[in-house]
């Protein structure tokens, strides 16, 4: 019990500095709504990632089965994913938004969350046709990390709300939360 109350009252009070972030520093409509949905979008996946580290306790904490809750959180981050891009490109009246770009270098990490959509996409749509489809879909899967630490890069260098303030804190706790699942399950477990 104490153990889901901690849990919920971190994602709400993590949600809120979100919050009160974005609205510090107003824009347009549209400006609050890609920013808004890119900030959330990379706290569901960072809970995705997080949910896999404590699969047997997903029942204790949402009463729900792993992959119940993996699948949930999934959903919500991969929807914001899209609002983000969309809401972007309706912004500036233009697709060419989706199309990555790989130089120059700094180019490359500063719309890295451009390839990196692409990636969760297809590791996601992969692990629900796991069962038929593919039999090594694990390692597909696995593609989710660089993909998180592609956003990372992209959000860090081109977000106004990364620019300053305690988001700066929060983020790299979470790469290095995730860069500590990584190690765990790939490095230590071996
Ligand atoms: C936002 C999308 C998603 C992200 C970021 C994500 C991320 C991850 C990560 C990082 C792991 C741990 C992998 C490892 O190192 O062993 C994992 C495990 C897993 N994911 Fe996902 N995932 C996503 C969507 C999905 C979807 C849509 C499914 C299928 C319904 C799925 C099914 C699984 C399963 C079954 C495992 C456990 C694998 C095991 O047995 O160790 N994931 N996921
Ligand atoms: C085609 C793909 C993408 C495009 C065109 C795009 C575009 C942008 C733009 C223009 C910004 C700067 C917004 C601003 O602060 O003014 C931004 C920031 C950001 N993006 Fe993306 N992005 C893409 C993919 C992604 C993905 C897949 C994620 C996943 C979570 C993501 C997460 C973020 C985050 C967290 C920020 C920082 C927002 C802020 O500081 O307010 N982006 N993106």
């Amino acid at each position: 019990m104490k153990i889901r109350i901690a849990t919920y009252l971190a994602i709400v009070a993590v949600a809120l500095i979100i919050l009160i972030t974005v609205l510090k520093e107003p824009g347009t409509t549209l400006e609050m709504v890609y920013r808004t949905a890119g900030l959330f979008a990379f706290l569901f996946l960072f809970l995705v990632i997080l949910s896999s580290e404590y699969m047997p306790q997903m029942k204790k904490i949402f009463g729900m089965k792993f992959i119940d809750v993996h699948h949930n959180l999934a959903r919500i981050g991969i929807f914001l994913m899209l609002v983000h891009p969309f809401a972007f490109a309706l912004r500036v009246q233009s697709l060419s938004v989706f199309v990555p770009k790989f130089y120059p270098l700094m180019d490359f990490f500063i719309l890295a969350g451009r390839p990196a959509l692409y990636m969760v996409l297809l590791a996601a749509t992969i692990a629900m046709y796991r069962k038929k489809m593919i039999k090594r879909w694990k390692t597909t899967h696995y593609s989710m990390y660089p993909a998180f630490l592609l956003i990372f890069t992209h959000s860090w260098l081109i977000g106004t709300d990364l620019q300053s303030g305690i988001l700066q804190i929060l983020w790299p706790i979470m790469i290095l939360i995730v860069f500590g699942i990584f190690v765990h399950k790939h490095i230590i477990k071996r």
